[in-house]
């Protein structure tokens, strides 16, 4: 699993910079006033933090723009870093800052002199989330990056306020690094091999193997994954660290690759399909993070492993299939196959354990990605209480996420000739109406929410936390919903 840069915290003292090893990064505030560390260094190199404040480039700098000095006299390091801060940062400033000395902080040692700075450690966090690389499959060995070494000025408060925050950068890149794998890695059969090792953490995992399913009537699901070598499974994850009250359910879509199937994608970026298992990625981070804090909620988390492949034995378009729950569906299209998972796993989520609530989540239509582009995911849901207590989760961690609508005109669109109901509802809101066979899936009373995260999941660009490639969208936010919803926080 790729690691979180090591971080030591140590007491600001100007009496080592001349000492410090590989890059060293100090911040400025756009104001013009040198902070403690700001001044020893211009200090020692003869006022070379002066002199690039003076030019037009440190004028024209945004904030979290690093200015760098190399090879400066007077100092050990190779380069110092000066770093554009407004006085009073916020939150997201403050993220930007770390984010931006992550990128332009290269491999090595890395210490950040920041005394006097005020959000610390939210500065750290987006320097350790942006930090995240997937180099599981390069051959050539790479400098790894850090140690990074924090000083400020009371480095026992900032590690503590850091503390829970491992345990979420945890999450985050675990999820990172099963969506980066690739499906000839990432077999339906290793995924929950990968999540076996929850155990270890105390959460409780039960491997559903395909003769289980086939009893328990998830026929959906496993005419998904007919067509493939791989065995299809559902993974239950449980952590209780609550009382005794039901647990609240996690899904996530886990298609390992997706081909579409017979009714099969076109070539060009087809490759992108190795992450159609990132509804699931998500919540086995979430799972992980609760279990590292020690969460006091109740949660369960479900996940449906498959692999949608083309083989003889594959499913047709037009083959009719029951549900657990009962309802036949006429698959029209077997590229529609992240809603035939989802209902079958969200149908037995209810019925075993009769949750509080259920979030769904899933790389569930491109239609989600033309409406709200790979900025914020879109959110479908059947109670406002809960959709809006996600989205203040969301918005809080600075990951977006968009209500978009439901309504009976949508459903009418799933209407079958020969079946209770068919797996698509045509081109038009296409995204609505995968919500839509969704909540066909989902008991009256149940409080529910789908997340489409087919935009986010996985980008092209880089994001302020992330670097191109998996983001790990939906720890952070769901992490903190359960911890304000469920644990009085
Ligand atoms: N996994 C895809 C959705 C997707 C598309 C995720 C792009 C990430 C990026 C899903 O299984 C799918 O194929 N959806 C179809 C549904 C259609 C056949 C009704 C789609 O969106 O085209
Ligand atoms: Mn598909
Ligand atoms: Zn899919």
């Amino acid at each position: 699993m790729t690691d979180p840069v090591a971080i030591t915290y140590a007491p600001f003292d100007a009496a080592i910079l001349a000492g410090v090893e590989g890059r060293l990064v100090v911040p400025v505030e756009a104001e013009g006033r040198l902070n403690a560390a700001a001044r020893k260094v211009d200090q020692l190199t003869r006022k070379g933090v002066t002199r690039l404040m003076a030019t037009k480039g440190w004028e024209k700098a945004k904030v979290g723009e690093v200015a760098w000095i190399g090879f400066p006299a007077g100092l050990a390091c190779e380069a110092v870093g000066v770093v554009k801060v407004p006085r009073k940062p916020s939150v997201a400033e403050a993220r930007e800052i770390g984010a931006a000395i992550a990128k332009a902080g290269g491999t090595g040692p890395l210490t950040v002199a920041a005394p006097g700075f005020p959000l610390a450690e939210e500065l750290v966090m987006a320097l350790t989330l942006r930090a995240y690389e997937f180099t599981d499959h390069k051959t050539a060995p790479r400098e790894p990056r850090g140690p990074l070494s924090l000083m400020v000025d009371d480095p026992d408060a900032v590690r503590q306020r850091l503390q829970p925050f491992d345990a979420v950068a945890s999450g985050v890149f675990f999820t990172r690094d099963l969506v980066n794998e690739p499906a000839n890695v990432l077999t339906t059969t290793e995924f929950a091999r990968r999540l076996e090792g929850l155990r270890d953490l105390g959460v409780e995992v039960e491997v559903l193997e395909e003769d289980e399913l086939e009893r328990l009537g998830m026929r959906l699901l496993l005419a998904v994954g007919q067509g493939s070598d791989s065995p299809s499974k559902v993974v239950v994850m449980r952590w209780n660290g609550g009382g005794e009250e039901n647990p609240f359910a996690l899904v996530g879509k886990g298609v390992v690759f997706d081909t579409g199937g017979i009714s099969m994608k076109p070539a060009a970026g087809m490759e992108d399909m190795t992450m159609d298992m990132g509804g699931a990625g998500v919540v086995a981070g979430v799972m992980r993070t609760l279990a590292l804090r020690k969460a006091r909620a109740n949660v369960v988390g479900l996940v449906g492993l498959v692999e949608n492949m083309p083989s003889g034995n594959a499913t047709r378009p037009g083959d009719v299939v029951r549900s657990m729950k009962g309802d036949t569906v006429e698959i029209i299209n077997t590229d529609a196959e992240g809603r035939l998972v989802l209902a079958d796993v969200l149908w037995y989520a209810q019925e075993r354990f009769q949750p509080t609530g259920i979030i769904n989540l899933a790389t569930l239509t491109g239609a989600i990605i033309v409406a709200l582009g790979h900025e914020i995911a879109g959110v479908f849901s059947n109670d406002d209480a809960l959709a809006e207590a996600l989205a203040a989760a969301a918005r809080a961690e600075g990951e977006g996420a968009w209500r978009m609508p439901m309504g009976e005109a949508y459903d009418a669109k799933l209407k079958s000739r020969v079946a209770d109901m068919m797996n698509v509802g045509g081109r038009d809101g296409g995204s609505i109406t995968a919500a839509q066979f969704l909540r066909r899936f989902i008991k009256d009373g149940t409080p529910w929410c789908h997340i489409d995260i087919a935009g986010v999941a996985s980008v092209k660009s880089d994001t302020t936390l992330a670097p191109k490639g998996a983001t790990g969208w939906g720890v952070m936010a769901l992490n903190r919903l359960i911890a304000d919803r469920y644990e009085g926080k």
